[in-house]
């Protein structure tokens, strides 16, 4: 089939200057889970019409397999899908999609376009309680005659409550003739797309109807209220499908995913945490309150605690870490290994067993297995120009508010006295410490105020 995404409209009740289409629903651009959707359909063509807000859209979205078409002016939803028809492939049938409507599942479009086959107009339609606003669905018996928009409806049709929900599937070549022969005599001045229904019903063809199965994946967005909205259902549908696959949520309510969440078995999320890019979860992971996880994967059976902050890293298994953790990119942690509160790593590796429990900031560094970083201790990997590498050995120790001035390497099994200040390698297996000796001064005075004249 050809796929026409509508996505020129302005979008006016957003109060932005960012086009409509372009505003995240779960950290995606509404337009991309519309085309998401669509090339889910294997479309022979993809075509997006725009128009609002210029070449902004084509520039956010830009992809190999779409083919844009400008609307300028935007005189209505038939004249937007006119731009298309030179982009059209007349032996295969014509969807419309909008590019403000987010959340249709493929399968309810998949129905759409089995009831339309190759030569009926389909119709996705919902009967809504309130149908206010919407072009409505006026049948003759059993048979759609026509859509009447809101506007142009009189109290008879205004009472109907089966809705138009704008997408709508018809073969090609009988496509293009409606079109061309659309006016604009209408409340709004507007080329409807809608009036193709009564064109196909002059012309004899058959005009049928489908449904979605829930009414939520027909809703449109026009202002940040609705954008919410439709984020909330879309975290809810979300979060009941990862229940349903067995991960253990402390609240449905409050997880947010803006990306891709694989869990393994026996996964439990604690409250507000946020997943973001492509988050893989091991069996049995624990994820703490608060915690933001982005693009990592976390082993089986390791545990983030409460606020702990993940970005481009993976926590190998029966990893503990956290609370107030913050793993910054290319920070990759081994089996077991624990990192504590109010520890920063950056672009580094850390062997089974090694431990940075407190106060640390360990950034493009090598360390081995079972070392231990004690609290305070700091890589200095910047001169201000450069980074460089800090090396820690397997075995070592690292005693408390030390500094590693890098490059630097401590061997296996070397020890770092407290407060070193490490600017040579530290030999293997031997104490390095770098500070000054502790004197005791006797006879020593503490200075007393001197008393003022009377
Ligand atoms: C349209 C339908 C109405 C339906 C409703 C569902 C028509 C005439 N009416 O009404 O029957 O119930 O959608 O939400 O089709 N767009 C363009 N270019 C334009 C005009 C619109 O690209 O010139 C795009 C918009 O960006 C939007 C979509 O088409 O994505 C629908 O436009 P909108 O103005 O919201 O249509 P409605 O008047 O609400
Ligand atoms: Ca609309």
């Amino acid at each position: 089939m050809n796929i026409v995404v509508l996505a020129a409209g302005m979008g006016k009740r957003m109060r932005s200057d960012l086009p409509k289409v372009l505003h995240p629903l779960a950290g995606k651009p509404l337009l991309g889970h519309v085309l998401d959707c669509a090339r889910s359909l294997q479309p022979n063509r993809l075509v997006v019409i725009y128009g609002h807000g210029g070449e902004q859209v084509p520039t956010a979205m830009a992809a190999d397999d779409l083919r844009w078409a400008l609307q300028a002016p935007q005189l209505g939803t038939g004249h937007a899908v006119m731009q298309a028809v030179p982009e059209l492939d007349d032996s295969v049938p014509t969807l419309v999609l909008y590019g403000d409507v987010p959340l249709t599942r493929p399968e309810t479009l998949r129905r759409l376009v089995d009831a339309a086959g190759s030569d009926r107009l389909a119709l996705l339609t919902v009967v809504l309680d309130d149908p206010s606003g919407y072009g409505r669905i006026v049948r003759d018996g059993d048979r759609i005659v026509r859509i009447v928009e809101q506007k142009d409806a009189d109290d008879a049709t205004l009472a109907i409550r089966e809705i138009n929900t704008g997408i709508m599937i018809a073969p090609t070549p009988a496509l293009k003739r409606w079109l061309a022969g659309l006016s604009n005599s209408n409340a709004q001045a507007e080329y409807y797309l809608t009036d193709v229904v009564a064109a196909a019903v002059a012309d004899g063809v058959a005009v049928v109807a489908a449904h979605p199965d829930a009414e939520w994946e027909t809703l449109g967005v026009n202002s940040k209220r609705q954008l919410a909205e439709l984020e909330r259902i879309f975290q809810a549908d979300l979060a009941g499908r990862l229940m349903d696959d067995g991960v253990m949520l402390a609240d449905p309510a409050r997880i947010d995913v803006r990306g891709t969440l694989r869990c393994g078995r026996d996964v439990s999320i604690d409250v507000n945490c946020v997943f973001e890019g492509v988050v893989t979860i091991g069996d049995g992971a624990r994820i703490g309150a608060n915690c933001v996880i982005r693009n990592a994967t976390i082993g089986a059976g390791a545990q983030l605690l409460p606020f702990t902050h993940v970005e481009d890293a993976r926590i190998g298994a029966d990893a503990r870490i956290g609370p107030y953790a913050r793993l910054r990119p290319g920070t990759e942690l081994a089996e077991h290994t624990h990192v504590g509160n109010f520890v920063e790593m950056k672009n580094t590796r850390m062997g089974a067993g090694s431990k940075a429990n407190h106060l640390a900031y360990v950034g493009d560094a090598e360390v081995g297995e079972r070392v231990n970083i004690g609290a305070g201790t700091i890589t200095c990997n910047y001169d201000g120009a450069n980074k460089f590498r800090t090396v820690i050995e397997d075995d070592a120790f690292i005693g408390s508010d030390t500094q590693l001035v890098a490059p630097v390497r401590v061997g296996a099994g070397a020890t770092l006295g407290a407060g070193t200040t490490l600017t040579r390698d530290a030999p293997a297996g031997k104490l390095t410490v770098s500070r000054a000796r502790q004197v005791t001064i006797d006879n020593w005075q503490r200075p007393t105020k001197k008393k003022s004249a009377a």
